[in-house]
């Protein structure tokens, strides 16, 4: 495949602005441009994401973030073959700044328009910027809103294994670290604090580790260390800043050890030879450093992209739009939003 195409995309799910140009065939793609814009000190100070803020700094970040990325692309916006935005899962509110005006882009150059899955985008991000397109792998992807293993045949063909019963990894992070006093976005705070901290202090379950059984449970891991906390501090309730290593260190140690099993179980019963892993919590230095120990133990060849591809950004929803414009999909201009995109919409695709 010699077809090229340079894609514009905008993520706007929850609270970063994105916007990248990505240019490529099937095979190989090239990031020209990966702007953010970080909503995350608005947001940090109410302690979540604040649905009405992150819209209103959407429409403030974006237009500017457009200029900036065709700028650093050395590009025309008439030098775009096809515009794209992110439609679901995500805040409605959000979700329509961005889709709304990747529409009326492809409106006034008169170019195709396409509406994306965020959880396409984030599954085949480590093959961003690769050169070899979509190779068939079992997924894991943590993020915020969701975690699943899924069997990735090609692009396009994808079998869902196993996913959360409850909170998501990301949930389970940000919701602790709220337990524990920490500021948001939880992950990176626990991940901080761990570094001092013992991962054998307190045994918290690793819930559903049944062999063949690939759906995840955060939830009773979250209560367990909610009656920690209160064993340790009756009075209070509230852990003391000389508690917080350990306790981080020991709950980062069960989420991890839930993945990195089940990811591989997944990966033995397949046959395949490959992993991939991606979304917001693959950011997490010692579950790179577990999964990779893992795959090497195992034999297994693990591909995760770098964490600033881990996170939100645009530049995997301009990789699904680049590899379903090359296929000759384009999406219509009254395609609407959904915040509850399911997974399904994909996984049965083809
Ligand atoms: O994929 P993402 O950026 O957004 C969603 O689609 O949800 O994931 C965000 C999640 C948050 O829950 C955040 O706490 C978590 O990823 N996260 C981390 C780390 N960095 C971000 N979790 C653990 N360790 C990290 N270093
Ligand atoms: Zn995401």
């Amino acid at each position: 495949m010699t077809q090229k195409a340079t894609i514009l995309a905008i993520e706007s799910s929850c609270d970063e602005t994105a916007i990248a140009i990505l240019r490529g065939d099937l095979m190989r793609t090239e990031i020209l441009s990966s702007e953010i814009s970080s909503q995350i000190e608005i947001h940090r100070e109410h302690g979540g994401v604040v649905p009405e803020l992150a819209s209103r700094n959407h429409s403030l970040a974006l237009r500017p973030l457009v200029d900036k990325a065709l700028a650093e692309a050395k590009l025309s916006i008439h030098d775009i073959d096809a515009f794209a935005a992110t439609a679901g899962p995500g805040l409605a509110s959000s979700l329509l700044i961005g889709h709304t005006a990747a529409k009326a882009m492809a409106v006034a150059t008169k170019k195709p328009f396409l509406s994306i899955n965020h959880m396409e985008g984030h599954l085949l991000s480590p093959f961003i910027a690769g050169d070899r397109g979509v190779l068939p792998n079992i997924s894991l992807v943590v993020s915020g809103g969701h975690t699943m293993i899924l069997h990735t045949q090609e692009f396009g063909s994808y079998q869902l294994l196993g996913k959360s019963t409850d909170d998501a990894a990301g949930e389970a992070y940000d919701k602790v670290a709220k337990m524990l006093g920490l500021p948001y976005p939880g992950g990176p705070e626990i991940e901080k604090t761990a570094k001092t901290g013992n991962p054998d202090a307190y045994n918290f379950p690793r819930s559903m580790l049944k062999k063949g059984n690939l759906d995840f449970s955060f939830s009773g891991l979250k209560t367990a260390v909610l009656y920690t906390i209160s064993e340790l501090n009756p009075e209070t309730g509230r852990a003391l800043p000389e508690q917080l290593p350990d306790l981080c260190a020991s709950f980062q140690q069960a989420v991890i050890d839930v993945l990195v099993k089940k990811t591989i179980q997944a990966a033995q019963a397949s046959k395949l030879t490959r992993i991939t892993m991606s979304g917001g919590v693959s950011c997490n230095g010692a579950l790179r450093d577990a999964m990779l120990d893992a795959c090497q133990r195992h034999s297994f060849q693990l591909d995760i992209c770098s964490k600033h591809l881990s996170t939100d950004n645009a530049a995997m929803i301009a990789y699904v739009a680049l590899q379903k414009f090359l296929r000759g999909e384009q999406s219509k201009l009254d395609a609407d939003i959904d915040p509850n995109l399911p997974l399904n919409a994909l996984v049965l695709r083809k």
